[in-house]
């Protein structure tokens, strides 16, 4: 039985990873470690919460000394990293929190594992970390040898990471590996990202903020598909490598906006509220994901509309669950966010 540390597994992808490790019956046991922030949810665990092969930590990834006492209790040999402040606009208002748990949390965690000993360690990171594409080139997509220009304090701080946890490969031969993926989509994503955002506002009855022109492209994945590929490459991937992960699926906020009103039967006049654009927002991002598929097999297997689709009677069925997020912090961070703009 393999025993894995997964960092931030209380938030959207690293819940759902956990979920299809478990319920696919992988001979894993997983530390579940999670500081709980307001992003964190317990609630996205709770129909775990019973399997003996999931043990839930609340801790942050920056106390040394509890990381350490993980280790030695657990015997831990594998980490993935998913803990991090994770939204772009949050990293606008304050990158205080950005920098300390995205750059110094991973050094903290790099160093724990280096001093205790790690058999693989995966980091997860973004697409963000490589800039912006022009539009008019649709020729041109992110791959692995893309110079790392990050344009906002969040992909900034994830891109800092990624040059710790390069070094020490290099300098220590640490079994590291990166993943950079695109947009994921899907179940208990938190709804401040755009996708639950524009649903759950639906579902209220209010108005989506729609960003200056609302033609960004991004490359859309499904959690789901992130996860497969997270697997692979944790049981398969050459040490020291990066690997991007991408739906091959670039598309503007104007169209996921129309699927969204589509398929939640509401019209572009009554439910689209324009709003003053994010600053420095990137243009466009799109993933050659030519490396993962021919080194380790792995494609998506979702269709976009799809999943799109699945992904939206979640949020249909499980209002408890976004309901209990929309309240409290959550309303006055959307207050500043978008109505005063
Ligand atoms: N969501 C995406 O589209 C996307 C795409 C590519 C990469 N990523 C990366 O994937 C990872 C997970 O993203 P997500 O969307 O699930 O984020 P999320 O914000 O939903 O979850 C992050 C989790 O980390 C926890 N956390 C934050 N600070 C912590 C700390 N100091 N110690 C311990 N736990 C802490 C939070 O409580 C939360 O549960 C991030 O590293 C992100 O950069 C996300």
């Amino acid at each position: 039985m393999r025993t894995i540390l997964i960092t931030g597994a209380a938030g959207f992808i690293g819940s759902n990873f956990v979920r299809i490790l478990l319920r696919r019956g992988e001979p894993v046991r997983l530390i579940a470690l999670d500081k709980l922030t307001y992003c964190g949810n317990l609630a996205n665990l709770s129909d775990l919460v019973d399997n003996t092969r999931l043990i839930f930590i609340r801790g942050d990834i920056c106390d040394a000394k509890l990381l350490s006492d993980l280790w030695q209790q657990y015997s831990i040999r594998e980490v993935v990293h998913f803990a991090a402040e994770s939204h772009v606009d949050r990293s606008i208002l304050d990158s205080g929190p950005f920098i300390q748990t995205n750059v110094v949390g991973t050094q903290i965690l790099l160093d724990t594992a280096r001093a205790n000993g790690i058999d693989r360690y995966l980091q997860i990171s973004t697409d963000e970390v490589y800039g912006s594409l022009p539009e008019d080139r649709p020729d041109i997509k992110f791959t692995e040898q893309t110079p790392l220009a990050p344009n906002s304090p969040y992909s900034a701080s994830k891109a800092a990471a990624d040059c710790l946890v390069r070094a020490y490969f290099h300098t220590f031969h640490m079994p590291v590996l990166i993943t950079r993926c695109s947009n994921n989509y899907g179940p208990y994503h938190f709804p401040e990202k755009m996708i639950p955002l524009f649903v759950t506002n639906l579902l209220e009855g209010k108005k989506v903020p729609l960003y200056g022109d609302g033609l960004n492209i991004r490359d859309w994945l499904y959690v789901e598909d992130h996860c497969d590929a997270l697997w692979a490459v944790l049981n398969n991937g050459a040490p020291g490598e990066t690997y991007n992960i991408g739906g091959n699926n670039e598309i503007t906020n104007r169209q996921i906006t129309e699927l969204i009103l589509r398929a939640l039967n509401k019209s572009w006049d009554e439910s689209v509220q324009y709003v003053k654009d994010r600053p420095g927002h990137d243009r466009r991002y799109a993933i050659d994901a030519s490396k993962i598929h021919r080194d380790l097999n792995w494609t998506p297997k979702h269709r976009f509309e799809d999943a799109l689709k699945t992904t939206i009677q979640w949020y249909v069925e499980n209002e408890p669950w976004w309901r209990s997020i929309k309240t409290g912090e959550y309303l006055k961070y959307y207050e500043t966010q978008y109505l005063r703009r």
